[in-house]
């Protein structure tokens, strides 16, 4: 009996040192508990909270384990775009996420379907045939402005009706940034009453809110199949059942309505206008229906949440900073006039406006761990060895903060992004969209998107916080500001404005 006790005791603590031992020249970091490394303070603070409690203790390269996987968390701003630009950190990190969803298109893992969870060959040419269609179709360019506008106007129309009211405004404007993103990748758009756009905005905003990277559940594909009735996955699960399925059903239309004739005024249309000429010509094509579907389900699920908090966090931040405000308000006034709308056109002209817009950005930092990526092959980093397959996150919110770039790290400043002669800077540490290889496909679309909604709503209405907010609700991956109501008072006569360009 004795034998036996302490073969398991030798077992246990060979188990024990393997799992918590660093690899040789490794960075520093907190003591690895065996079996669950670093997730319990994770899931105990908030990600960020956590990512910056390691680096104040352990400095600018941290590592970490979280369950059974290696991670280097790097938190100096010129380290950080040092190794966002080196295609060494270019992969990325394998996420459970997306195994369901390729279960569910595929019935099968790991199958590397999409963008932004694919790595090599698959993520290039996914990533280049989407961005080039985005582009033909407009995307970041002033072509789009229609749509956006279709969008402004009912929101216009809402705030309007409903002037001197306390108003929630948080899922409005998914419902307005789901729909652009609708109108290219399918071309057409809901009406705002539409219960279909209500449903695809619940189902998108479901997954990215309790999308967790650190979560147990999320990590360990053995967790998946011991308790596959678990809430977080069987949550995560069927919205994107529910998704693919709408996204099926809409595609099912389209080909109905467009009887199977070439279209190339959408995403889908261009998309599946390659596959059907590739068929044609017998040539091959990285272009399939699985990867399509796979791709638009991403298109929303990284444009929508994190555009529509950007723009929830600006009317929180404006209506918290009135000095903000009325200086936005008397720029617009100045370039655009009050019996004008604001336009692309008047992009250029505004700087202060466009400062506030950034300083939103860095102050709401909604994505503060940014998208986590991985070592494509064994690297040094500042001396360090680490290897191939590390998973590296890079700590946004210490970029946001650090106090080497911004005068007032905490503090809503927009001169931040000013020079001292009024013009518009954008110093290195700003990074909302990631950089590199693997920068925010949607950058451009974003911006428009941003300064769009902000100059419109700030040049017809005035905001007030209409109650104390205050409760910020534990981040996951994204940060949204705290529950909040406001006041939309109107600025202007709606019977003289017209939109001049
Ligand atoms: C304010 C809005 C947005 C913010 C702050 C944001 C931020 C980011 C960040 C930080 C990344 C990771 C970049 C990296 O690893 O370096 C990312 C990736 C990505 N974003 Fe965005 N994003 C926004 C809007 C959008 C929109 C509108 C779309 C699409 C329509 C989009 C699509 C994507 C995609 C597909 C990726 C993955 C890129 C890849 O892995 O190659 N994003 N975004």
């Amino acid at each position: 009996m004795w034998t036996t006790v302490a073969l398991v005791v030798t077992v246990l603590v060979f188990i024990f040192y393997k799992s918590s031992h660093r690899p040789s020249n490794f960075p520093p970091g907190p003591l690895v508990i065996p079996f669950l490394g670093h997730v319990v303070s994770i899931m105990i603070h908030s990600l960020p909270v956590a990512m910056m409690k390691l680096a104040t203790k352990y400095g600018n390269i941290v590592s970490f384990k979280s369950l059974g996987e290696w991670t280097v968390l790097i938190s100096d701003t010129e380290l950080m775009r040092t190794t966002m630009a080196d295609s060494a950190y270019a992969d990325r990190m394998q996420l459970m996420l997306f195994n369901i969803r390729d279960q569910i298109l595929l019935g099968k893992k790991w199958t590397q379907l999409g963008i932004i969870g694919t790595n090599g060959e698959v993520w290039k040419n996914q990533r280049r045939f989407t961005l080039r269609t985005l582009k033909d179709l407009g995307f970041g360019r002033r072509s789009i402005e229609p749509i956006i506008t279709s969008e402004l106007e009912e929101l216009v129309e809402y705030f309007t009706q409903r002037q001197g009211q306390k108003l929630n405004i948080a899922l409005l404007f998914n419902r307005s940034v789901v729909n652009v993103l609708w109108a290219m990748v399918i071309g057409k758009r809901f009406s705002h009453n539409d219960t279909r756009l209500h449903d695809l905005v619940d189902k998108v905003q479901n997954i990215a809110r309790s999308f967790n990277i650190f979560h147990p559940a999320l990590q360990f594909p053995w967790i998946h199949k011991v308790f596959p009735n678990l809430k977080v996955i069987k949550d995560i699960e069927r919205c994107m059942k529910d998704l693919l399925a709408f996204i099926e059903e809409e595609t099912a239309q389209h080909k109905k309505e467009t009887g199977g004739a070439d279209d190339l005024s959408s995403y889908l249309g261009a998309y599946q206008l390659e596959m059907k000429e590739a068929q044609r010509e017998g040539r091959e094509t990285p272009l399939t229906l699985p990867h399509l579907k796979a791709n638009i389900l991403e298109l929303f699920m990284a444009g929508s949440e994190t555009t529509s908090t950007t723009m929830s966090w600006a009317i929180y931040l404006m209506a918290c900073n009135p000095e903000v405000q009325r200086r936005v308000q008397e720029e617009l006034d100045q370039v655009v006039g009050r019996d004008n709308l604001p336009t692309f056109e008047h992009m250029d002209s505004l700087p202060y406006t466009t400062a506030t817009i950034y300083e939103v950005q860095r102050i709401g930092n909604i994505l503060p761990v940014g998208v986590p990526r991985q070592t494509s092959r064994d690297v040094t980093l500042q001396g360090y060895h680490i290897p191939k397959g590390t998973g590296v996150i890079l700590n946004l919110s210490a970029a946001h903060r650090d106090p080497k770039y911004w005068k007032y790290p905490d503090r809503f400043y927009p001169q931040h992004f000013l020079t001292p002669e009024g013009k518009v800077l954008k110093p290195d540490s700003f990074l909302p969209f990631g950089f590199g290889k693997r920068v925010c496909l949607g950058e451009s679309l974003a911006r428009l998107e941003l300064f769009s909604f902000m100059t419109t709503l700030m040049h017809r209405f005035s905001w007030r916080l209409s109650d104390d907010p205050r409760v910020f609700s534990k981040v996951n991956m994204i940060r949204m500001p705290p529950s909040y109501t406001v006041t939309a008072t109107s600025r202007t006569d709606d019977s003289t404005i017209t939109r001049k360009g």
